[in-house]
């Protein structure tokens, strides 16, 4: 279905540019991203050496992403969708008529499914990414399969960006982020990052305001026994092990910095420090990598920090989102509190 993205309430627009691809009109903010070598290098140079998480993503990894959802040890994914079969309808419900779902990250996926299915009468479905080819691959897969219409937003939704208007009468605004890639970022920045959300919803015009005052559904990963949490990245046939590697491998391929994958041994560990698994590859034996005309030494015993997975108890993600002006509204959970889905409202000030 196609849409006008002329009238973007409340915000003014630079650099944003409207292109019609696959049927679909998307709403261009051209993400400015910084030269990854630059950040790469910057990463393996700093004290404590660091790869950027959004690497894992590439077309290979995503396939092993899809692989991780499938092992016995990943639980967070068939829990998550399992419980939205079950509340899907109470979150439809909580939203109401009219509400216009934005989905920040690619979204289009099963669960996405099951909730635009049981919103009564949505108005419009966003997703908004920094990957267009994603973007536009989950913009349309929705279109296909829904009768709503989708405005794609290409963006880095951590900066924020403008919603555009649709067609239909919106009487709220909802935000939808599962998958619990909410742990993908630290607690400060999870806090900045529901700020964000916050406002998004907030900027709403008055007249958009007759379904209540917006809402922001949250799937996170809950703090469970340290064992099970390691086991789900530590899974025995290695795919997660694989997932890292292939990082290493696009560096070489992609970038020129020719890490060796064998000098490096795979490991999660849970951080009690942090709330969070931290996933590291160690390096086995000391060597030094040339990389922007520089050499890099990794010494014995380090370690890359390649990603984050932070976990909360309910209490803790309610006070996390306290401190972004949001109040926990509703919470649910499994029967055996492995994964929850939050549904938090603006606080009144
Ligand atoms: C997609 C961020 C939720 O942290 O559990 C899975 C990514 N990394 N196994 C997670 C991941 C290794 C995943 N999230």
């Amino acid at each position: 279905m196609c849409v006008s993205v002329e009238n973007i309430s409340g915000c003014q627009l630079e650099n944003e540019q409207v292109t019609v691809q696959d049927g679909l009109e998307l709403l261009e903010f051209a993400p400015q991203q910084r030269p990854l070598l630059e950040e790469v290098v910057e990463g393996l140079t700093a004290t404590e050496k660091s790869l950027p998480a959004k690497l894992h993503y590439d077309q290979r990894g995503s396939m092993l992403f899809e692989q991780i959802c499938e092992v016995d040890e990943y639980y967070i994914t068939r829990t998550e969708l399992a419980l939205m079969r079950e509340i899907s309808g109470a979150i439809g419900d909580a939203l109401g008529n009219g509400c216009m779902l934005i989905e920040p990250g690619s979204g289009a996926s099963l669960k996405t499914d099951l909730l635009l299915a049981a919103m009564p009468d949505p108005a419009a479905y966003v997703p908004v990414d920094i990957s267009r080819d994603f973007l536009l691959e989950s913009a349309t897969a929705i279109a296909d399969r829904h009768d709503i219409e989708v405005l794609p937003i290409w963006a880095d939704f951590t900066k924020g960006h403008p919603i555009p208007a649709c067609e239909a009468a919106v009487r709220s605004r909802a935000i939808y982020f599962p998958g619990s890639t909410v742990g993908n970022f630290s607690r400060s920045d999870a806090a900045s990052l529901l700020r964000t959300f916050h406002a998004m919803i907030q900027e709403q015009p008055e007249e958009e305001l007759s379904g209540g005052p917006g809402a922001v559904v949250v799937g996170f990963d809950c703090k469970k026994d340290q064992d099970r949490m390691e086991a789900a990245y530590n899974d025995s046939e290695g795919v997660t092990a694989e997932f890292n590697y292939n990082v290493i491998d696009r560096l070489a391929d992609e970038l020129g910095v020719a890490l060796n994958r064998d000098k490096f041994s795979f490991r999660a560990d849970w951080v009690e420090d942090e709330g969070a698994i931290v996933s590291r590859l160690w390096v086995d034996e000391s060597h030094s990598v040339e990389m922007a005309g520089e050499a890099v030494t990794f010494e014995a015993g380090e370690a890359i920090r390649m990603e984050e997975s932070h976990k909360y108890t309910p209490k803790e993600f309610e006070l996390l989102a306290e401190q972004s002006g949001l109040g926990l509204e509703k919470i649910w959970t499994d029967d055996a509190g492995d994964f929850a889905v939050a549904c938090l409202r603006p606080l009144s000030v």
